[in-house]
């Protein structure tokens, strides 16, 4: 995977910077998303399922909120530190969830440092996918994995890449189709042209396994279509021994 001519940290702060209205609705926000809706309810339910009562939650690339707003529905006493680049997404994250909000944070996801054990749940909804190289994957993976309490859950909804390229072009295909459903080709290959200049997905099977390198111990896919998946991730309750 070639990372070099991906856009940079300030490139993508400055497109997320500038459109925070069509962010702040999932039905818009995430249109180009397959099972955008599908995919925010079920993470949010066993998010919620697998949560303790008043759990503290972080919400890395937060946006304008709709993952921790759909968190707080399902458990109206959490509360939330909320992580974004972007300044203004930052700021209506923080409105849209007033009072459950303990903490607000604009900076990238990695550079972050908090205290081990401080969290019950993290929330990573279509950010992961800027991350570039492999190190970085995994030292994010192992900084949830340490911010947790035990059983505490990392639940992520992401674009994913294929391992096998045939498998690759296949969902591809069955991606650009379900574009140009929504919008024609021209609005297809406005998609696949952002995407190619802005992200960096990795297969779901290699983020699982990462997932389970890094220490947790259950791990579970929530949904899957083409290049979209949902799933989580649930940190011991007792300590596990880490792979090399
Ligand atoms: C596609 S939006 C998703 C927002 C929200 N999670 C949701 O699902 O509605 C991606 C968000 O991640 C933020 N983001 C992108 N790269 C980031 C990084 N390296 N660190 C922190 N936030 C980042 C963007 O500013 C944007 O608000």
């Amino acid at each position: 995977m070639t990372t070099s001519k991906k856009s940079s940290v300030a490139e993508i702060r400055a497109r997320f910077d500038a459109d925070v209205e069509r962010f702040s609705r999932l039905e818009t926000g995430q249109v180009a998303t397959m099972d955008a809706v599908v995919c925010m309810n079920l993470v949010a339910e066993a998010a919620a399922a697998c949560s303790p009562a008043s759990p503290r939650v972080l919400d890395i690339g937060c946006g304008a909120g709709n993952y921790s707003l759909a968190f707080r529905d399902r458990v109206p006493e959490a509360r939330f530190t909320l992580v974004d680049l972007s300044r203004p997404m930052l700021e209506r994250a923080r409105e849209r969830l007033g009072g459950s909000v303990e903490q607000a944070r604009q900076g990238d996801i990695r550079r972050l440092a908090f205290d081990a054990g401080r969290f019950d749940v993290i929330l990573a909804a279509a950010v992961l996918h800027h991350l570039r190289t492999p190190g970085e994957w995994r030292t994010l993976f192992a900084a949830a994995h340490r911010w947790l309490r035990p059983g505490g859950g990392f639940w992520v909804f992401d674009l994913v890449d294929h391992e096998h390229p045939a498998v690759r072009a296949l969902m591809r295909r069955r991606y650009g189709e379900y574009l140009e459903g929504l919008g024609g080709a021209a609005y297809r290959d406005k998609v696949f042209a952002y995407i190619e200049r802005e992200d960096t997905p990795r297969p779901l099977g290699w983020q699982l396994r990462l997932l389970h390198d890094t220490g947790f111990a259950s791990v579970d896919v929530l949904h899957a279509n083409a290049g979209f998946a949902a799933f989580g991730a649930i940190k011991a309750r007792s300590a596990r021994k880490r792979a090399a």
